[in-house]
């Protein structure tokens, strides 16, 4: 494995591959979970060389103290990535390296896609993610970049991103990996304590008890049951349950036959903000 923390060096690393090597990208902000290690090997198994960024974006956080503790384990994640024991190029930059003397995000307009659910809770979000994944891919430049479905609405994001940009690489989404209890793989999970960590576990047992009523119940009646659910336990606090049109994600109002559906939850539990989506048809 090597390490760069300076993009030079890095471009002039990958400029010396040859030029039909593959190269598969797996951008993170770190405090790696067995979901990004599991991006990692989908790009070992696809390309000849794989690029792992760790960078916790300052742009893409609406709220100081959540950046703040954001949980940053960089040797953690470096024995993660050796442990598998193949050949890996590490990408751990600082600020600086990305950002000259302003820090701040580029405007971006995806079409509306920014308009739904993360997008009206953090404000300036995606702007954030439009302008440090456009960097990245710019830097590693390669054929095909791997992103977690837990993200759902990123990873739509990112696909409009490169095809407003024209960016000549591949964006592939990859399935959400879960603990034992359900709970979504996250590296905020690692700020749960223990007795959260399993009341965390009612966003995916709310998200498959929908999925399991989808067709039996109306939207409306959906919504409701969600609301109750979180009402009922005291340890979780709502933000939004939306069911929402796959591809636009705009939120249903009713099922329209032939559109793809998927339910997607933001709770706190506790200080912790955890999301987490499923397709429902
Ligand atoms: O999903 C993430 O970890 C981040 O949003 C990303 C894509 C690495 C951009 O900072």
């Amino acid at each position: 494995m090597v390490i760069y923390t300076q993009k030079e060096t890095l471009v002039q690393a990958l400029s010396s591959t040859s030029k039909n090597d593959k190269i598969g990208f797996v951008p993170t902000m770190g405090a790696l979970h067995q979901g990004h290690i599991s991006l990692v090997k989908k790009a070992l198994s696809e390309n000849d060389l794989v690029v792992v960024s760790i960078f916790v974006n300052p742009t893409q956080f609406n709220n100081k103290a959540d950046l703040q503790k954001y949980p940053r384990t960089p040797n953690d994640d470096i024995s993660l990535l050796k442990n598998l024991e193949e050949e890996i190029i590490v990408y751990l930059p600082e600020v600086s390296d990305l950002y000259d003397t302003s820090v701040s995000a580029k405007k971006y307009n995806f079409g509306g896609l920014e308009n739904e659910m993360e997008g009206k809770h953090r404000n300036g979000h995606f702007d954030g993610v439009g302008t440090i994944v456009s960097k990245l891919l710019r830097i590693v430049k390669p054929n095909t970049a791997y992103f977690g479905e837990k993200d759902f609405q990123q990873l739509q994001i990112v696909k409009k991103l490169v095809s407003i940009e024209k960016l000549p690489v591949k964006i592939v989404g990859c399935p959400i990996l879960r603990e034992q209890n359900g709970l979504a793989m996250s590296s905020r999970n690692k700020r749960l304590s223990a007795k959260l960590f399993e009341e965390a576990a009612l966003i995916y047992k709310t998200l498959k008890e929908v999925r399991e009523k989808f067709s039996s119940k109306s939207i409306a009646e959906l919504n409701a049951l969600v609301a109750e659910r979180f009402l009922q336990n005291p340890h979780l606090n709502l933000e939004y349950f939306e069911i929402a049109e796959e591809k636009t994600l705009k939120t249903a109002k009713r099922k329209n036959k032939g559109s793809k559906y998927r339910a997607f939850i933001a709770a706190f539990a506790g200080e912790v903000r955890l999301i987490d989506n499923m397709p429902l048809n």
